[in-house]
């Protein structure tokens, strides 16, 4: 008789809310995690830290910007940057304790160690080997630097080296302007740092849709933040207490160096499948690395499943976490789903971007007809009340049926604001269904539906 029915290897978003599920289906789940918490990396070493240093740093900006616009008058704040790294860690310890205590709600067991597969239906942690009907990886992804860098988590670091760096850096390159590298990039902007951020593409956040890329991009350089773009970085060499980046313009071929305390490489990450045994066991990979699945989240041998980071796909926390809950059900003989038409990114800077479905250039090169609908946080008195006028919504709706294609947001709560025009996508809704929706006034919700509005006959404060 197995064990378990279901083992999950990893303890991440994916892995673990598709071990609560699965214990909620009524299946016996075990859950191995080789960190000294649960979480994986979003909770210990990404999406959670990061967030407590956003918030930290923003106060820290509205203090020396806000205050004393509201009459809030005395000395701005100085930074106790150990006490802001305690705080971060114990957001973090509040996160990670929260999952153990779920686990033990839901009866599935933590199998502390690293996971391999010597076989399908056994799962090894240490000495110790475990029979599983099911298993499912959701073993995560790992920063992936560039040839000829070397990551030494002090001088030249990746999101985990940054997220703990011992002082301030006077200076910070940051290569790559993804959605990690403009995070921590603004993170340390607002502490004092000169951050020049070097990305080899014309634009920042590639695939976003390119007006709210480019109105992010205008935002933070007023932020302090520099930008380097079209430049390839070609290495970067060690220096005593700092490193050179050396890059490469790619109109004209001409090669620069720029000199930092601290270099952050966030050029994108990739799978985490290493000590799996993946490769004895005669598991299918994609050309990238990803574990190759089917539309059930079935790789090739029998009762492994995998999911979030470790296959294709957006790499996102919430991505992986819907797509456990789907395998989870999958495994219980019922019927999961995920709708990778609507899932939301988000970028947490200020001011949030978010976005959901289709951007502009995808909708002209698929040569639909649309119409936009934008409206400007400055019609906005909530925004306006609180210093947070800059930026838009836009909704593109089918130009026939009116139905939402997508949506583009960069302003205030924009990452919940988007929300809503998911849910409505799901529904299949129209623009002129959010615009028929009562919002309550004064919040910034009614920004979409002022756009919505301008899908129709036009918004009201336009
Ligand atoms: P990314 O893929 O978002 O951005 C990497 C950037 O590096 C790209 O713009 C690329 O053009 C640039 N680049 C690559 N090679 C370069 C070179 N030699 N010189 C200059 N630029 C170069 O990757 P990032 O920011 O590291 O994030 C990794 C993953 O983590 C992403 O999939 C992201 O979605 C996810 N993530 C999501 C967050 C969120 O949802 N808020 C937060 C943090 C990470």
């Amino acid at each position: 008789m197995a064990d378990y029915d279901v083992i999950v290897i990893g303890g991440g978003p994916g892995g673990y809310v598709c071990a609560i599920r699965c214990a909620q289906l009524g299946l016996k789940t075990a859950c191995v995690e080789g960190r000294e918490t649960l979480g994986g990396t979003c909770l210990n070493v990404g999406c959670i830290p990061s967030k407590a240093l956003l918030h930290a740093t923003h106060s820290l900006h509205e203090a020396e910007h806000n205050f004393a616009t509201m009459g809030l008058k005395g000395k701005s704040p100085s930074v106790d940057w150990k006490q802001m790294l305690s705080y971060k860690d114990d957001v973090i310890g509040q996160n990670t304790k929260g999952i153990e205590f779920l686990f033990k709600k839901n009866k599935v067991d933590w199998l502390k160690g690293w996971g391999s597969i010597p076989a399908a239906g056994q799962v090894k942690v240490g000495e110790e080997l475990h029979n599983a009907k099911n298993i499912v990886i959701a073993t995560g992804s790992e920063a992936s630097s560039l040839p000829g860098i070397e990551v030494d988590e002090k001088i030249v670091v990746t999101s985990t080296g940054a997220l703990e760096l011992p002082k301030i850096p006077k200076s910070m390159v940051v290569i790559g302007a993804g959605v990690i590298g403009l995070e921590m990039g603004s993170v340390y902007a607002r502490l004092g740092s000169e951050v020049t951020v070097v990305e080899y593409l014309d634009h920042i956040t590639p695939g976003m849709d390119a007006e709210i890329s480019r109105s992010l991009q205008k935002l933070l350089k007023k932020q302090g933040l520099n930008f380097v773009l079209g430049a390839a970085v070609q290495g970067v060499e060690p220096l005593k207490t700092k490193a050179k980046v050396g890059y490469k313009l790619r109109k004209d071929d001409s090669e620069a160096t720029l000199d930092a305390d601290v270099v952050l490489v966030a050029t994108g990450r990739k799978p985490f499948t290493d000590g799996l045994g993946l490769q004895a066991l005669g598991v299918e990979l994609l050309p990238r690395g990803q574990i190759k699945t089917d539309g059930h989240w079935a790789t090739n041998l029998p009762g492994v499943y995998a999911i979030g980071d470790a296959i294709e796909g957006p790499m996102l926390a919430h991505k992986a976490e819907d797509e456990g809950m789907a395998v989870a059900e999958v495994i219980a003989g019922k019927s999961g789903h995920v709708n990778y038409g609507v899932i939301p990114g988000v970028i947490y800077t200020h001011p949030e971007v978010a976005s959901v479905g289709k951007t502009e250039e995808q909708l002209k090169e698929e040569g639909r007809a649309y119409k936009a609908g934008k409206f400007s946080f400055m019609g906005n008195a909530r925004a306006k009340a609180v210093f947070a006028g800059d930026g838009f919504v836009k909704i593109l709706a089918d130009k026939e049926t009116d139905r939402i294609l997508g949506a583009h947001i960069i302003g205030p709560a924009a990452g919940d604001l988007i929300h809503e025009i998911c849910v409505a996508m799901e529904f299949g809704a129209s623009a002129q269904d959010l615009a028929l929706t009562c919002h309550a006034h004064p919040t910034y919700s009614e920004a979409v539906r002022e756009a919505a509005l301008a899908c129709g006959d036009g918004a009201i404060h336009a």
